[in-house]
């Protein structure tokens, strides 16, 4: 019974609207593709003018998109642009903007504190079928869960930058989150043409899990001397087919990111003290200290062997 229970479709609620709290990087790339495969969508943040630069960011590559697909119909171009943007609205209430919502996918600012305040306002908002789920990269999903009385109706949607690019979609259950709702979760991601992975809330989810610790790895090969940035990063493309290296990498997420993940805000250090993997770098964290932070401030680990 459980087993026809699992597989079967009924009480799988179809996600026809969708709300996308936080219009940075992340959130207006989910909302992007979430309105170009047919989904009505709010987008939420805390100011017009912030909403406006991510509207303008998003017709920007909807119309890369529309470029590409369409390439000999410019026509059938111009329509693809006008009905997706058509079904992309923006708001600065939050509490509005969840009123008829099926799904929320919240991604604004990775602090705990101001995600639970999120959910917790929105618990009370929306309607009792509406889902929730956190885009969120290192938080524990339970913890926001826990400020909601719908731990069985909340997930992780964890998408990959940039959204519209990258194919895999983890999709994070609760102990608590319902089949029906982790059916739905998967349904969405497959609609919004993603491939889905199913993950437990375990610090890191897959990729992050097994990338962190590699690329800690690398960093510490290069803090003994083992071996050079450029050399670590050769090594790994060559040989086992990346196509960035470990130190590379570093610098084009942020030197900054992953001490947040390390012994930051996230402190996986901490949450797996027996785990050598995880511990925090010195040289990593005097180059943080010294605001060399990758290519967003043109200084990290490579930049700064050149
Ligand atoms: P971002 O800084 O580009 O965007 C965050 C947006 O949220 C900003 O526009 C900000 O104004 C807005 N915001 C902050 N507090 C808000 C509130 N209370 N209500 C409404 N809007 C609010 O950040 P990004 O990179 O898009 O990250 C967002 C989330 O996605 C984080 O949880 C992060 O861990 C996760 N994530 C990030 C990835 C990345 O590569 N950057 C990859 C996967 C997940």
């Amino acid at each position: 019974v459980l087993k026809r229970s699992f597989s079967s479709s009924a009480g799988r609620a179809a996600i026809k609207h969708v709300t996308v709290i936080g219009g940075g990087l992340m959130g207006s790339g989910i909302a992007q593709i979430a309105a170009q495969t047919g989904h009505d969508v709010t987008m939420v943040d805390m100011s017009e003018d912030i909403l406006a630069k991510s509207k303008a960011y998003i017709e920007q590559s909807l119309s890369r998109v529309a470029r590409k697909k369409y390439k000999d119909d410019p026509e059938a171009g111009e329509n693809f642009m006008q009905e997706t943007t058509r079904r992309l609205s923006t708001n600065t209430d939050t509490r509005d903007a969840v009123q008829n919502t099926d799904l929320v996918i919240e991604a604004i600012i990775e602090n705990i504190d101001i995600k639970q305040k999120l959910f917790s306002g929105l618990d009370n908002a929306a309607p009792q079928h509406t889902i929730f789920a956190s885009n969120t990269s290192s938080l524990p999903i339970k913890d926001l869960a826990k400020s909601t009385s719908r731990a069985d109706r909340f997930g992780g949607l964890h998408f990959f930058n940039p959204v519209p690019v990258i194919k895999l979609l983890e999709v994070i259950r609760l102990p608590e989150t319902s089949d029906a709702t982790f059916q739905s979760l998967v349904d969405f991601g497959q609609a919004v043409g993603k491939t889905t992975v199913e993950a437990k809330d375990t610090p890191g989810f897959i990729v992050n899990r097994l990338l962190v610790p590699y690329i800690m790895e690398a960093v510490r090969l290069l803090e003994r001397g083992d071996a050079s940035a450029r050399d670590i990063d050769v090594a790994m493309k060559l040989g086992a087919g990346y196509s960035m290296g470990p130190i590379e990498l570093v610098d084009y997420v942020g030197l900054d990111t992953l001490k947040f993940v390390i012994d930051g805000e996230s402190r996986w250090n901490e949450s797996m003290p027996d785990n050598p993997l995880f511990n925090p770098s010195p040289m990593l964290n005097k180059l943080v200290s010294e605001g060399k932070l990758g290519l967003k401030t043109g200084e990290g680990f490579e930049i700064r062997m050149k």
